[in-house]
């Protein structure tokens, strides 16, 4: 894979529903960059495996990703927390981490010649995917908080699911994704930290704005 040269790379880490997904489509609308809601991947493989428990097996997985088109990851039937809970199964096994690597090296480092960069968000993105990136970012909220709008989110898709079930689920895939051996939740040293826990998404993104433009001297 060739680099793309001098273009903006920006990299998101977070646990679950902390914000970040939407401060990368805001950060990539503003500064016309791609977005890869890297999640997404893992989702979408954790529904294969719940779809086709059978066929499901690691030249499956690698067919599927070698034919991922981003617009499938889209697709509204990934955002169920079945899903959620199924990625962060599939998400231990390094073949398939690294298999999902690819793809996103692709995406962060060359992204087709009408954007600018990409912004990549994720729970590995600044401690493997993306580590020279430009920008890096580790968003975060409180467990209540991000419960009570993840809540909130599955209400509007009309998903059937109390908040108790959404806590635990959340505070469960915390705990897998933070103790994982592979490509684990962390935050390193020189990351930025972003705390949404009082932040509106607006304020939330005009600090990440301001550092940006600060060291993009717009
Ligand atoms: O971000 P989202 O909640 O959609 O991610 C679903 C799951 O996919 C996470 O709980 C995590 O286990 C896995 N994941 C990962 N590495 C990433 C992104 C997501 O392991 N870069």
């Amino acid at each position: 894979m060739k680099k793309r040269k001098n273009i903006i790379t920006v990299a998101i880490d977070s646990p679950a529903a902390a914000g970040a997904g939407t401060q990368a489509r805001l950060i990539a609308k503003h500064y016309n960059l791609l977005q890869l809601d890297t999640g997404r991947i893992y989702r979408l493989i954790g529904k294969l495996k719940l779809e086709n428990p059978k066929k499901f097996g690691y030249s499956f997985v690698k067919k599927k990703i070698n034919n991922l088109r981003l617009k499938s990851l889209q697709n509204k039937n990934l955002l169920s927390d079945k899903v959620a809970i199924s990625a962060s199964i599939i998400a231990k096994d390094k073949k398939i981490r690294n298999m999902v690597h690819q793809f996103q090296q692709k995406c962060a480092y060359s992204p087709p010649i009408r954007y600018a960069g990409s912004v990549l968000d994720g729970r590995d993105i600044i401690t493997v995917q993306v580590r020279d990136a430009m920008f890096k970012f580790y968003i975060t909220a409180s467990l209540k908080v991000r419960s009570k709008r993840r809540f909130k989110e599955y209400k509007n898709l009309k998903k059937k699911i109390t908040y108790k079930e959404v806590l635990k689920s959340l505070r469960n895939r915390d705990k897998s994704d933070r103790q994982r051996k592979y490509g684990p939740l962390k935050k390193t040293k020189d990351s930025i930290l972003i705390n949404t826990t009082k932040l509106s998404r607006k304020r939330c993104f005009e600090k990440i704005k301001v550092i940006m433009d600060r060291k993009l001297n717009i």
